[in-house]
């Protein structure tokens, strides 16, 4: 029996297990997927001994990305930048760090929006907390010429210029509507529309008819800003889409099978998340 599992501190409200327990039964593994509370003082510890109890990896979330990224013994490129690690496996008895959040960003697009390329393009994002950071390098992967980082605390926004360069302009969060007539993309990395915040306040009047909207929030499954943006006529990529695919390398690295992001593993979450969701 292979074993993995999510930590975090709290993590009852993780959807890892559901996604992964489809997967392991899709693809017949003998193999399981828990959620394991760990408190941040016990974080060192437990990945320390990881290997010793059993489990082939796990995921990391809310609020120890950065600290297990000093607790890995190696880490890809991507990850090095990113200094925040979602994903551990181990080989050879070693620890290793992965972070597929810009990944599962940008297969998610690719799926919603399929040819959407974001090469010489220019986005605007939302936010410049620890999700702004894996969304931003994402899309300076993908050869965005800019990135526009609006964020109500400029000082923030300016950290993620002085980190990737000068693609990234930073924008005080007041100014993000006179920004969007010549932008390709817009994301929220907020918590801000998640369910019990307060929502988004964009005029999107600007926005660019072909821009698409993405929304890594996916407490509602459909934020006011995508519902907006559907509204008028804009492509509109949901925060699940993002859940699911940065799941994909977790599963292949511990279990072997590449898995698929299928419609009906998009429904089971969605139910999760909202009973009534048909799709
Ligand atoms: P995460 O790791 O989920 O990105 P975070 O690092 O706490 O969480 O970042 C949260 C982001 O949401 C930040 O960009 C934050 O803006 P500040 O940097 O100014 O704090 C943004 N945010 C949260 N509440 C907000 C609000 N009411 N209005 C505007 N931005 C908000």
């Amino acid at each position: 029996m292979i074993r993995a599992c999510v930590i975090g501190w709290p993590i009852s409200h993780s959807r890892s297990p559901l996604i992964h327990g489809y997967w392991l039964e899709r693809y017949r593994i003998d193999g399981s997927y828990t959620r394991q509370p760990v408190e941040p003082s016990s974080l060192e510890t437990f990945l320390a001994v990881l290997s010793e109890a059993g489990y082939a990896g796990c995921n990391v979330t809310i609020p120890h990305k950065e600290k297990a990224f000093d607790l890995v013994t190696a880490a890809d490129e991507t990850t090095e930048r990113l200094r925040a690690v979602n994903t551990v496996f181990v080989r050879d008895g070693k620890r290793y760090g992965s972070n597929t959040d810009g990944e599962g960003f940008i297969n998610s697009l690719q799926q919603s929006a399929p040819g959407h390329s974001l090469k010489n393009s220019r986005a605007v994002v939302l936010g410049a907390g620890g999700a702004a950071v894996a969304v931003v390098n994402a899309i300076l992967e993908q050869g965005a010429s800019e990135v526009v980082v609006a964020n109500r605390t400029m000082e923030k926004a300016e950290l993620l210029k002085q980190r990737f360069g000068s693609r990234v302009v930073p924008l005080d969060w007041s100014k993000a509507a006179d920004q969007l007539s010549e932008c390709s993309l817009l994301v929220n990395t907020t918590s801000l529309g998640m369910k019990g915040q307060p929502e988004i306040t964009l005029d999107l009047s600007r926005l660019d008819p072909v821009a698409v909207v993405s929304d890594i929030v996916y407490v509602p499954l459909r934020t006011k800003l995508l519902v907006d943006a559907a509204e008028r006529g804009n492509t509109v990529v949901e925060g699940l889409g993002m859940l699911l695919h940065q799941a994909v390398r977790g599963f292949s690295l511990w279990f072997g099978p590449t898995p698929q992001v299928t419609p009906e593993l998009h429904t089971l979450i969605a139910r999760d998340i909202d009973p009534d969701y048909s799709s």
